[in-house]
This record gives C-alpha cells, structure tokens and sequence, in this order.
C-alpha cells in the first residue's frame, strides 16, 4: 500500500503534467478573451453600418439600401479586390460628397472596415 500511494504522488506532481496543466488553463482563461476582443469589432461595425450606412448602402447581402442605389453595396466591396483595407480607411477618414462625412472615430473606422471585409464569403 505504501508503495503504491507514494507512486500515485510521484504521478502527481510529475512536472511535465503540471506545465501541461498549467498551459491548458493558460489557453482556457485567454482563448474567450481574445475571441470576444475580435468580436466586439465585428459586433461593433455591424452595428454602425446598419444604423448609419444602410439608408444608402447594402450592408449585408440581400438588405435593399432604403433611400439611393448610387453607393457600392457593402458585399461588393467585401470581395472586390480593388477595395483595400487601405482604401476603405481613407475614405471614411475624409468621405466625398454625396456620402456624408459621419466624424468617424479611428475605433469606428477600423470595426466598420473589419466588418465590410468579413462579408466576403470566398
Ligand atoms: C447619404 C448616403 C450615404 C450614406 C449614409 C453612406 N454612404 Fe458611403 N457612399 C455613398 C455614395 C453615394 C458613395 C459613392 C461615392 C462615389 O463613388 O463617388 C459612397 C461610397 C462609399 C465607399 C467607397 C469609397 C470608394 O473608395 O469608392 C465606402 C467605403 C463607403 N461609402 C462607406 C460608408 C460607410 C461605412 C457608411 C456608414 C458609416 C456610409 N458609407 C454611409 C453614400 C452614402
């Protein structure tokens, strides 16, 4: 019996299995937290564009645009390569005419270009 109860401790404090342990913990805590900072990006942008942008643009496939079909649907620009992250950025920085110019904070123009580029579906 003694035997056996000191191989069971010898099996428990194995360092190996403690790093091991220690590492899926480590992964369990970070893992949500890292997803839900993406997400909230994304949740955000998705927010932001169905409030301020969908009387002129699509912002989400098969949602008509209320008022004009003169701006790019939101889907097109997801998957045309000619619209970069870069292009999207400056433009909502500094809009033209006929867009209005929403005074976008840098968290408001990287959660809404986040958003547009995940619409893409290839
Ligand atoms: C009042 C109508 C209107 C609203 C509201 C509007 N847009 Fe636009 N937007 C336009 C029009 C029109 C164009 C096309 C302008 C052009 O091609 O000269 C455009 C173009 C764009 C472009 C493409 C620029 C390029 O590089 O060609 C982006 C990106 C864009 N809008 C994002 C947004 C976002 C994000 C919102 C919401 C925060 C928004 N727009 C709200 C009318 C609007």
């Amino acid at each position: 019996m003694p035997l056996n109860s000191r191989s069971a401790r010898c099996v428990k404090s194995n360092p190996a299995e403690l790093s091991l342990a220690a590492a899926i913990v480590a992964l369990l805590v970070l893992l949500p937290l890292s997803a839900a900072g993406a997400a909230s990006d994304l949740e955000e942008g998705r927010v932001l564009a169905k409030e301020w942008c969908s009387s002129c643009h699509m912002v989400a496939p098969g949602v008509a645009p209320t008022t004009t079909d003169a701006a790019p649907p939101f889907p097109k620009m997801a998957e045309d390569p000619a619209y970069t992250e870069e292009r999207l950025r400056s433009w909502l920085w500094a809009p033209h005419p006929p867009m209005p110019d929403f005074d976008l904070s840098r968290f408001e123009i990287e959660s809404l270009v986040a958003y547009i580029k995940s619409l893409d579906s290839n």
